[in-house]
């Protein structure tokens, strides 16, 4: 029987010239959670990441440090291994481009495209850059620094190979165009087709020797250029060309980057060395925006941006949630946050917010609330009400969220997932205080109360299926606490199956998987020196940083302050935070108005309400919406936004002062 195709997800293989950070986690953590999906669908997976360590600026750092290259990069390399076992990531396969495998593979593939005449020798005067590890025309040069990057470039004059690229813009271009989604993001493709549009040129493949890197086959005074050898890790680890079984797993279904590798070499150079090898090309290619970190792209060379450990130290630190639950929070943050189409600012701030509102409130409460409630009411027994329960709001709740989910788990969105999942995790709460078993218990309505714990256990069971590759640890100890088997990841299918908490299944006690974290401490910023520090360092600046600079009633006055009625609210495609409303001001027609609310409000539970709007405020285009006004909200301690209402009811376009 033929085996069915493996699934393959790549991650970069990250520069061994410095430690991972949460940057370089990011995309690990993506792979690892589309990884995980597809295994709990019960596909065969395979999951590569690894380490990139010809690299001239990996030879220089370790000169730097006064340590020899072949230790340097042993040392940090392993501390790439360890800090991804450290994150429970579930790589198969972690490749060291400085692997015997490696090498043998890279003369192999130099071989054959030199065979076909697609590398061929040339002299290149023009310049490199070490940081970026590109080359660079004249024209991309201006004061000794690549326009493109900022990076400082090196003259450098050498008889070279090159590579054919040239000769495959047009079989490019027909690709991307046939295969609508072999590029994504859109604006990634459109950079892209822009690329190759304007001329693809020949690119140098190697280097002169320095005494680093893999020599060019027959020509040991060079050695390959390291994007060139860097991205046949792909191949590399399938086993390509002898080894049994490497064409199950061959083509990549994703490769997963962030933005600045994406074009020139994951789009262009490396689709056209498979077409010269004739092997198909990777059927995703996927490219994220950036960490920044006020402002600026996060990077360890610039000392701005934190690595994993001391991220999840900090959250230990904060909350007193244990090690494996602190690494699920910091897993979640990252996943859900990083934008595809735009970059997104980290900061200690948004992990606490976030940690608290979906974590420590609604993940945590719907089973805190659950047990409890189970403990009190029925001995921590279960007593299953499968058929009662079926076909019930919470039973319909969950296959409609599954479904979703599992969408986007297939679109490669697994931070778009998260969305879905956290409308069972509140659909549970949600129904927990509509069913109000407390109150059926007073009434004396026994089955009642049977129900609604039911409902409760299943909202739970289902959301530690639908977690699971996000938040491997928290989806064991949900299990664990329901009285499931914590060891065996549940297969996706039994998340769209109602009724698989057994009867007389014994519960554990209540036990906080995700502690709160108390918001009054301040927290740790990333750029600003922190309240304590400014004061120490002036009383002066402590003063000005307290002070509240007064308005006029002058200023008051200008603002439009209007009641204005929600008639309509939806969600903004492409836009976790935004909701589009329409709402009436009293004037006769209505206005559309975008908020950053999508995450506290639901669109169901909007229409209808009263709220209080800046009615003057000059319009701003967002998302290809114009939006005209701004709602007013009270902002809570978890940094949750709730909508400001009048007491009584009164008319559409009331003044407010
Ligand atoms: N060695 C090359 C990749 C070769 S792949 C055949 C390389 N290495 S790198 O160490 O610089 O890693 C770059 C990757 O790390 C990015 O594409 C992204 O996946 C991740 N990130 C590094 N900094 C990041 C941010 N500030 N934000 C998001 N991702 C980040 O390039």
């Amino acid at each position: 029987m033929p085996q069915p195709k493996t699934f393959y997800v790549t991650t970069p293989i990250y520069y061994v010239n410095s430690v991972p950070h949460v940057g370089s986690a990011t995309t690990t953590l993506v792979a690892d959670a589309l990884a995980r999906f597809h295994r709990q669908c019960g596909e065969p997976v395979f999951f590569l990441t690894g380490t990139d360590e010809n690299a001239p600026k990996v030879a220089n750092a370790a000169a730097k440090a006064g340590i020899p290259t072949a230790q340097f990069v042993d040392t940090v390399a392993q501390g790439f291994v360890d800090t991804w076992k450290f994150l429970d990531i579930s790589n198969d396969d972690f490749i060291r481009t400085t692997q015997e495998r490696h090498r043998d593979v890279v003369g192999e593939v130099f071989q054959r495209l030199q065979a076909r005449g697609d590398i061929y020798t040339g002299t290149y005067e023009g310049w490199y850059s070490m940081s970026d590890e590109t080359f660079f025309r004249d024209s991309d040069v201006v004061n000794g620094r690549a326009k493109e990057t900022g990076a400082i470039v090196e003259r450098v004059t050498d008889d070279v190979y090159y590579f054919r690229l040239s000769a495959y813009s047009d079989r490019l271009l027909a690709h991307i165009q046939a295969n609508p989604d072999f590029l994504q993001p859109e604006t990634r493709k459109n950079e892209t087709l822009a690329f190759i549009k304007e001329g693809l040129r020949d690119v140098v493949v190697s280097r002169r020797n320095t005494g680093w890197g893999i020599p060019v086959p027959g020509n040991p005074s060079q050695v390959v250029y390291v994007w060139f050898d860097a991205l046949i890790n792909y191949l590399t680890a399938t086993g390509w060309p002898d080894q049994p079984n490497w064409e199950n797993v061959w083509p990549a279904d994703i490769h997963l980057m962030a933005k600045e590798i994406y074009v020139r070499f994951h789009a262009t150079l490396w689709p056209a060395m498979l077409m010269g090898l004739d092997l198909p090309l990777p059927g995703h290619v996927l490219g994220h925006g950036w960490w920044l970190v006020g402002g600026e792209k996060g990077a360890k060379s610039k000392g701005n941006i934190p690595t994993p450990q001391d991220a999840v130290e900090y959250i230990v630190s904060r909350s007193g949630a244990s090690t494996e639950a602190a690494i699920d929070a910091l897993r979640f943050y990252l996943i859900r946050d990083i934008g595809f189409t735009s970059d997104a600012e980290f900061s200690y701030e948004t992990l606490v917010t976030r940690y608290n509102a979906y974590l420590a409130n609604d993940l945590g409460n719907l089973l805190n609330r659950t047990l409890n409630m189970l403990r009190q009411y029925s001995g921590s027994v279960v007593r299953a009400s499968v058929e009662r329960t079926a076909g019930g709001p919470i039973a319909t709740l969950a296959v409609a969220v599954a479904t979703e989910a599992q969408a986007h788990f297939e679109a490669r969105n697994p931070g778009a997932a998260i969305d879905a999942i956290w409308k069972l995790v509140g659909g549970g709460n949600k129904e927990i205080d509509t069913a109000a078993p407390w109150k059926l218990r007073k009434e004396g309505n026994e089955q009642g109360v049977i129900d609604a714990l039911y409902n409760a256990l299943e909202a739970n069971r289902i959301a530690s299926v639908l977690i699971a590759p996000i938040l491997p640890h928290a989806s064991r100890q949900i299990r664990r606490q329901l009285g499931l088997d914590p060891a065996v990841v549940p297969s996706w299918e039994t998340a769209f199956q109602w009724g698989l908490v057994p009867d007389n299944t014994r519960a554990a006690e209540a036990h906080p998987i995700f502690p709160r974290i108390e918001t009054k401490e301040k927290i740790r910023s990333m750029t600003e020196p922190t309240v304590e520090t400014v004061a120490a360092a002036s009383p002066a600046a402590a003063a000005t940083a307290e002070s509240d600079p007064k308005i006029t009633i002058d200023d008051v006055m200008k603002l439009k302050l209007r009641i204005a009625k929600i008639k309509t609210a939806e969600r903004v495609s492409g836009k976790d935070k935004l909701l589009h409303l329409t709402i009436d001001v009293g004037e006769g027609t209505d206005r559309h108005l975008l908020a950053g609310i999508a995450q506290y409000y639901s669109v169901d539970e909007l229409p209808g309400k009263n709220i209080v709007v800046i009615a003057n405020l000059q319009p701003r285009k967002m998302a290809g919406i114009e939006s005209n006004g701004m709602l007013l909200a009270a902002t809570d301690a978890d940094g949750k936004a709730i909508l400001l209402t009048p007491e009584k009811d009164v008319h559409a376009g009331a003044e407010v002062r």
